[in-house]
């Protein structure tokens, strides 16, 4: 059985790729803020594991434990959408936390390659391409990335993968997923995966609905076909039309 652990598994994605690994008798450890518990909806499932504790206060050797034997790590992290969540601290949330959990799992050095996955954005470039958006959207992302320390935050996340850990890391592999607008939907629909984004991020966004970015970072997670494919990459997600 694989063993899985999750932080941001609180968020509406988070949640729901919780719900989708379960099902796919995987063993799930989240780490969720105490104000965030998933108990009340996971608690009687047998493979479902809470850490009760805010991942930004973990010491390295806190995470030890739970990273140990761990086959994959998700991060659905993102800043709240509200004024603290945005211009407050922790500014590096998703950074820092991608930055502390590579640096536990290579003080590991496990016998396997542990996989990361990163929920990421398509408002960001996979520079190792390189991709080159229209005019218009590098124009407005310049922007935000001087407005909004969040979209700073997702963007660092993905170039540490991207540079730091790169391609051939001895003890971690990892996919950054794109989706474009979020929505929320009941079901998993049919989904389109591309390398890079098909439409212009900012005057013609598409939809990317949350329970199908956790069926697709839980396949990544299942299908090892699948993982090699996309591995080292960035791929994009959108709802088909
Ligand atoms: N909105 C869009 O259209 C869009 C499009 C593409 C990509 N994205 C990206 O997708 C990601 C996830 O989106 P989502 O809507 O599923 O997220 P969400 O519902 O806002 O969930 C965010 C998660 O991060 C946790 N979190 C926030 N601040 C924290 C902190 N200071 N310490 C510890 N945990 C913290 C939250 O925990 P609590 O529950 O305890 O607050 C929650 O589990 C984000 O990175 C976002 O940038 C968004």
């Amino acid at each position: 059985m694989k063993k899985t652990l999750i932080v941001g598994a609180s968020g509406a994605t988070g949640k729901l790729l919780v719900a989708d690994l379960l099902k796919r008798d995987t063993e799930v450890t989240a780490i969720v803020r105490t104000t965030s518990s998933l108990k009340s909806t996971f608690e009687n499932h047998p493979n479902y594991h809470e850490v009760s504790a805010s991942i930004t206060e973990m010491s390295d050797n806190e995470l030890l434990p739970l990273l140990k034997d761990c086959d994959v790590v998700f991060s659905c992290l993102g800043h709240n959408l509200n004024f603290r969540g945005i211009f407050g601290q922790p500014k590096r949330l998703v950074t820092d936390t991608i930055e502390k959990m590579s640096r536990v799992i290579e003080s590991l050095k496990p016998d396997k390659k542990v996989k990361v996955i990163l929920m990421n954005t398509t408002g960001n470039c996979n520079r190792d391409i390189p991709e080159k958006p229209p005019l218009s959207q590098r124009f407005v992302i310049a922007i935000l990335r001087l407005l909004l320390p969040p979209h700073v935050d997702n963007e660092q996340a993905a170039d540490f993968l991207r540079t730091c850990i790169g391609q051939s890391h001895l003890f971690i592999e990892w996919i950054a997923v794109r989706p474009d607008s979020l929505t929320d939907e009941m079901a998993v629909s049919e989904y389109e995966i591309h390398q890079s984004p098909t439409r212009n991020v900012i005057f013609n966004a598409g939809s990317s609905s949350r329970i199908n970015v956790a069926n697709f970072m839980a396949n990544l997670a299942i299908d090892s076909e699948l993982w090699d494919v996309w591995k080292g990459k960035m791929p994009v997600i959108y709802n088909a039309v």
